[in-house]
């Protein structure tokens, strides 16, 4: 079995959280006689191995935000994955999107311990946004529904895969907000971020505004010109809304409460977020995530 180690201990509470509301929505469409008609999928685009071992891996390096996390593992846990397969009552198809190739490998051996839902399982070795982008065009939506999680080790999910889940009408996006792990490091303090950074952020946001929104004009002169020098102005708080704004401009209802989810030294890393793009199911699946997501 390939090692996979990532996360902390707000590792568990994320999928918790995850596990709570996929059975909440099994639930809902398994009981409500018109929702029992429709197609149910669970769709994880940043899937793993299936299994991980745990670490408080929440103080990486700059490169740990765009790249590969690492440090000492303390344990095997169940990945995201298996907790969704073990929901009861499965869901109708599984599409597990995975880019590494070796947990890609593990992810289809997965369908012996499965074997009751191995015709369901459905593994596609790629990048996520690719795949994704390409997934939700290419689906008929009439007649079906699915519950998306994102959960990237980084700034790795792009606009155009948000923006192209909300436009099925028929998605549950769980996310993994990169705030204080990717997003206000990427924000450098003395102005505005080296291109590749900044062009990171633009492509996570779907917008250049977040410059206005993050940086104002200082005081003080910049050393070497006439012009004012621009500094951050920006607080967990703020980006987070931002974000949740920029959900807001394409979902139908996005849950108003993330979830902080903070290392060991009580610095916010990641905001869990929920948005729905289903105009007659958002308002329950945001009343139940908004609950899920409490504090
Ligand atoms: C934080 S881990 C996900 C863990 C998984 N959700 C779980 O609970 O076990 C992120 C995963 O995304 C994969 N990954 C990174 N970039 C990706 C991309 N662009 N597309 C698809 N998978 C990617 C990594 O190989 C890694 O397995």
């Amino acid at each position: 079995m390939a090692e996979h180690t990532f996360g902390g201990s707000w590792t568990e509470d994320k999928l918790t959280r995850l596990r709570k509301y996929l059975e909440a929505y099994t639930v809902i469409f398994t009981k409500n006689p018109k929702a029992r008609l429709l197609k149910r999928i669970y769709v994880d685009a940043f899937a793993g191995s299936g299994v991980r071992s745990s670490g408080d891996h929440s103080d990486e390096s700059q490169d740990g935000l765009l790249f590969e996390p690492e440090g000492e593992a303390l344990g095997f846990m169940k990945g995201s994955v298996r907790v969704a397969l073990e929901i009861d009552p499965p869901f109708d198809q599984y599409v597990f999107i995975e880019k590494d190739p070796v947990f890609a490998g593990e992810l289809n051996d997965l369908r012996s311990d499965y074997p009751e839902l191995a015709n369901r399982i459905e593994i596609r070795n790629g990048d996520a946004n690719t795949v994704l982008v390409k997934w939700t065009r290419d689906t008929s939506w009439h007649g079906q529904r699915a519950v998306v999680f994102l959960d990237p080790y980084g700034m790795q999910v792009e606009w155009p895969t948000i923006e192209a889940i909300a436009q099925t009408e028929a998605i549950d996006l769980w996310l993994l907000f990169p705030l204080g792990q990717g997003v206000n490091r990427l924000l450098t303090c003395q102005g505005p971020p080296p291109n590749a950074w900044a062009d990171r952020l633009t492509t996570m946001f779907g917008t250049e505004s977040w410059r206005e929104t993050f940086y104002r004009r200082s005081d003080q002169l910049g050393l070497f010109s006439d012009e004012p020098r621009l500094e951050k102005d920006a607080t967990f708080d703020s980006i987070m809304r931002f974000f949740l704004d920029r959900l807001d401009s394409v979902f139908e209802m996005v849950a108003p409460n993330p979830l902080i989810l903070r290392n060991s030294r009580n610095s916010p890393i990641f905001g869990l977020c929920f948005a729905a793009s289903n105009k007659k199911g958002a308002p329950t699946a945001v009343r139940i995530a908004k609950d899920l997501l409490k504090d």
